[in-house]
């Protein structure tokens, strides 16, 4: 293998279009088309998504490669996301990356959407410094929560998970209670910075170990939601920066409680936070603050490589690479796909 290896990552899992070129572990371009058409309707319409993807995949390859200032014929690998997702979005991303990598007589590398995530912090400018193995990852986003042990690039143990709505989905369900539009996160994020994070109290969720539910603090969101709006019918509209405050609060305690117990459980003080949830900033400061409180050493990606990138599944064909751990022979996407 020639000293530089270039990498076009692909990402189609979910709404986005996604391609990246990477030298190494170093990003070229970064380049992500979303679809604003399911905000009409408060969430992923899977149909919709394929065909957009079918729209975007072209041109979103086509300016990876421009902005990176390399041509195809350079290329030494297609990396692209193998599952989990919805399968007609992976679908369309899978046979643009294996057809093209066929044409060009390269290696296709099917990868991990949640390795993906995590291993985004070993690209050259994703954080300060990469995370030393073993490390614990927190994957939170709008279809995953999850507490994995990771102990080499592809050595990854999930200690816990949600058993019902992943953290995203916390956000997304109650921030459409609250009328914030679709995805509700980032907005849920903003208004919370203005708001009293202990002007309302949700019950938190008692899970066994290290698994996590969000269900029932949407229910407590609804049924708090319907109470209060009886006797004040604008009782959204005067508290919604208190509220938004509250619930990330909850949630965020959520998170550190199990964080604390993993850390505990396991003797691993390094924590990896990743995926979309790990833009947000109430997340972000109490994870930092596990530095000062519990001796943590931690890692927090940039925010471009927090939601869904396509950074993140070239670095993943890099490493796959120089580990020798590609498997051309297992390249279905599947929509649950495991670690
Ligand atoms: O990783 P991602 O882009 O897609 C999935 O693989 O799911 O994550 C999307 C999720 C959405 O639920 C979105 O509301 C959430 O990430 N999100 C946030 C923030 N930014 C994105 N949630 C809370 N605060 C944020 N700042
Ligand atoms: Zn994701």
């Amino acid at each position: 293998m020639s000293e530089k290896v270039y990498i076009l990552g692909i990402e189609s899992s979910c709404d986005d279009t996604a391609a990246a070129v990477l030298c190494n572990n170093v990003v070229l371009s970064n380049v992500i088309a979303g679809q604003k058409i399911h905000e009409a309707y408060g969430g992923v319409v899977p149909e919709l998504a394929s065909r957009a993807h079918q729209q975007h995949i072209v041109p979103v390859v086509e300016a990876a490669l421009k902005q990176a200032g390399i041509k195809k014929s350079e290329l030494n690998a297609i990396a692209f996301t193998q599952g989990p997702g919805l399968l007609g979005s992976l679908l369309v991303g899978a046979s643009f990356a294996k057809g093209m990598a066929k044409g060009l007589g390269i290696p296709a590398l099917g990868i991990h959407h949640m390795q993906g995530h995590i291993l985004v912090h070993f690209i050259d400018d994703a954080n300060e410094q990469s995370p030393d193995f073993p490390f614990l990852a927190l994957t939170i986003s709008g279809g995953h929560t999850q507490i994995v042990q990771v102990d080499n690039y592809f050595e990854m143990t999930i200690l816990g998970e949600t058993i019902d709505d992943a953290i995203g989905e916390a956000f997304d369900k109650s921030g459409k209670l609250l009328h914030l539009g679709y995805p509700a996160g980032p907005e849920m994020d903003r208004r919370a910075k203005l708001g009293n994070p202990n002007a309302f109290q949700f019950t938190k969720p008692k899970v066994d170990g290290l698994n996590f539910s969000f269900s029932g603090l949407k229910t407590a969101i609804l049924h708090f939601i319907q109470k209060e709006t009886k006797v004040n019918p604008n009782f959204i509209d005067q508290n919604i920066n208190d509220i938004c405050a509250s619930i990330q609060n909850t949630i965020v305690e959520i998170v550190m409680d199990k964080l604390e117990i993993a850390t505990r459980e396991t003797g691993i003080k390094h924590i990896a936070i990743g995926g979309g949830v790990s833009a947000n900033s109430g997340i972000r400061e109490a994870i930092k603050s596990g530095e000062a409180r519990f001796g943590w050493t931690t890692y927090l990606p940039k925010f471009e490589y927090t939601t869904d990138n396509a950074a993140m599944i070239g670095i993943c064909g890099y490493l796959k690479l120089i580990t020798g751990t590609a498997d051309s022979d297992q390249l279905e996407v599947s929509a649950r796909l495991k670690f």
